[in-house]
């Protein structure tokens, strides 16, 4: 099946703010992330958007895979922007890139630190920022995962969640061409600003804001928001604790009482 992309409108909306920008969209590749990443070491440094209608080895965090296991058409969106960026500190640029990406999704989406996109405790989203220098400039690979139809949990650490299921009829096109621009100034944004005027609006989406979480440095406490540099705040039995990289789990929500009568 044949899927329609609205390169050429994608392209006309960011060229303007992105000189030299182009949009690439392949039937099929290992990683948007590891190809641009490549390119980029290899001295191509314009700014790109890749997008992949199926990865082969597609990367998440931490070395993990990132797998599209839906069935029928196009089960997530893959893409990567790749580009040059020179903000002065780039602590919560995951958070920045996490808030663009759910603002123009969905409002219903929440953010969990430090850079998935969940719904109703299940993860719809991922990204995946990696960087190299290029001489004496720094490129930057934002990959961004999306799911769009039902997925297949098994064996995920997180069960999934897929966009079709607050957006019935979202699909591979009509998402990217919700994300990239706003994606691009959000990044833009950042580079000039930071993330500190982000604050607020994350906090709005916190996931883990109030509750029970245990981070992988071995601290436990409740999530208690963000400081101005995107780092985690935990409240634990020894004070407050500021936590820029770790990887955290939260307990489920208990379920709800049911409902009284009135
Ligand atoms: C994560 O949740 O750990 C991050 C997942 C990032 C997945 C995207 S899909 C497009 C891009 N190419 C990759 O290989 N990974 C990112």
């Amino acid at each position: 099946m044949t899927i329609r992309w609205a390169a050429e409108s994608i392209w006309e909306q960011v060229a303007p703010l992105l000189p030299g920008f182009t949009v690439e969209i392949l039937p099929q590749i290992d990683s948007t992330n590891s190809e641009l990443m490549r390119r980029a070491r290899a001295g191509q440094c314009e700014p790109t958007l890749l997008v992949a209608e199926r990865q082969t080895a597609g990367r998440g965090r931490l070395g993990r895979d990132w797998r599209s296991d839906g069935q029928g058409g196009l089960s997530s969106l893959t893409f990567s922007l790749g580009l040059v960026l020179q903000p002065q500190d780039w602590s919560g640029l995951s958070l920045a890139v996490g808030l663009a990406v759910a603002q123009s999704l969905h409002p219903a989406l929440q953010l969990k630190w430090p850079n998935d996109i969940w719904y109703q405790d299940c993860k719809l989203a991922g990204i995946l920022i990696e960087t190299t220098n290029v001489e004496a400039l720094r490129y930057c690979v934002i990959g961004i995962g999306i799911n769009l139809l039902a997925q297949d949990s098994t064996g995920l650490r997180t069960p999934a969640a897929w966009l079709q299921e607050l957006v019935a009829d979202a699909d591979g096109p009509g998402t990217l061409q919700a994300l990239v621009l706003p994606l691009v100034q959000a990044v833009q944004a950042f580079e000039t600003q930071g993330f500190a005027p982000l604050r607020a609006a994350y906090q709005a989406r916190d996931l883990l804001l109030g509750r029970e979480v245990h981070c992988t440095d071995g601290s436990q406490g409740v999530a208690s928001g963000v400081d101005a540099g995107g780092a985690l705040l935990v409240h634990t039995g020894r004070g407050m604790q500021r936590i820029s990289s770790a990887e955290v789990s939260v307990r489920a929500l208990p379920p709800l009482p049911p409902a009284q009568p009135t």
